[in-house]
């Protein structure tokens, strides 16, 4: 009935403004708190539904409040509803409770955001982020660190799909260096996709011990490197094949990107190429509208989307010859920029 809805909106005959914050608001709590319990987990492991009792016994709801939840998720189409027995829809299956898909930590990282832009009036006057969200160097990360970082992997696996079809570097590589790599899932599947790479994950404190607690459960067969560092002031050494830099050019101003892409061309070998993938402005109308939102959020906490022709002018200014701009596909508005050195 979405489509139904659209063509309203645009007739202008239904309150969008109420749809569009007061609906989309409840909906969204809905979705974060139902994730939060575990509503969708316990749902899984009834094939044939449960009632609004048993659910509400699960989770030491009330019975008023179970049925309004479940309800509600039935209303904007995540549970089925039959003979009184709720059961998960085909969104949940596939985006909560698939491993491969599952936006867990996506949905819980949004409680944190939820509560973090209610700091938006301040931040707009201000003109500074809410937060230093990036700050992450203690070693011992807060729980939103890591969630934060387990979210990113999730992005991660949305985006590497049709990242690694767009990824041009020759099979005889060898090392790769994945800067603010976080939870290593990058390098991860740029080992196996390249049986001769090596792979080097280089981030704050916080998101590489949250890597080695992922190591700890699921081992490190790709043989990933962590090193704590910051890739504002450290050397990165010499002889990379390829450097990625994913979701890292909108948490820097304009000085520190040139900078930084500087100093990896200098770290790469003749040839090599840097992967730079981020949400660039400019490249499509429809990814436009995304950014614009996506680009009030970074504003709170702290960062900005670039345009694609800034960063070809930056890439060149840091000596890189070839530059290739790359829109990945529509699983994600984000674009590769491959820059060779
Ligand atoms: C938006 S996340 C991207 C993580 C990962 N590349 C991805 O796309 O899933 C940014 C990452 O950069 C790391 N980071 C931020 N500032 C850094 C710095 N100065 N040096 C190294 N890593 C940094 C953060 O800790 C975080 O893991």
């Amino acid at each position: 009935m979405d489509f139904v809805i659209d063509i309203l909106k645009k007739l202008n005959v239904v309150p969008v403004p109420l749809l569009d914050a007061q609906a989309q608001v409840v909906k969204a709590r809905a979705l974060m708190e139902a994730n939060r319990a575990g509503v969708f987990v316990t749902l899984g492991k009834h094939e044939a539904g449960l009632t609004v009792s048993e659910l509400a016994k699960a989770h030491d709801f009330s019975e008023e409040g179970a049925k309004v939840l479940l309800d509600a998720l039935v209303g904007v189409g995540y549970l089925k509803k039959k003979d009184g027995r709720y059961r998960n829809g085909r969104w949940v299956k596939k985006w909560f409770l698939d491993p491969k898909h599952s936006l867990h930590y996506m949905l819980r990282l949004q409680m944190y955001t939820y509560h973090r832009l209610e700091g938006l009036g301040e931040n707009l006057k201000s003109g500074r982020p809410a937060m230093d969200f990036h700050a992450m160097d203690a070693s011992h990360p807060t729980p939103q660190q890591e969630t934060y970082t387990r979210a990113m992997r999730e992005a991660a696996r949305l985006i590497i799909p049709d990242l690694m079809k767009r990824v041009d570097i020759p099979k005889s590589a060898t090392r790769l260096l994945d800067i603010g790599g976080a939870h290593g899932e990058y390098s991860r599947t740029f080992v196996r996709k390249f049986p001769n790479l090596k792979a080097t994950v280089l981030d704050l404190a916080g998101p590489v011990a949250t890597a080695k607690e992922i190591m700890d459960v699921e081992g490190n067969p790709e043989g990933l490197d962590l090193q704590i560092g910051n890739c504002l002031s450290d050397d990165f050494g010499t002889g990379w094949d390829a450097i990625l830099l994913v979701n890292m050019v909108h948490l820097f101003d304009v000085a520190q990107n040139l900078d930084l892409f500087k100093r990896c061309k200098s770290a790469l070998k003749p040839g090599g190429s840097l992967l730079c993938v981020d949400q660039f402005v400019g490249i499509s109308g429809q990814r436009d509208k995304i950014f614009a939102l996506v680009s009030l959020n970074f504003f709170n906490v702290g960062g900005k989307s670039y345009e694609a022709v800034q960063m070809r002018e930056l890439l060149a200014a840091a000596g890189f010859g070839r530059v290739e701009v790359k829109p990945l596909g529509l699983r994600t508005p984000a674009s590769l920029i491959q820059a060779y050195a």
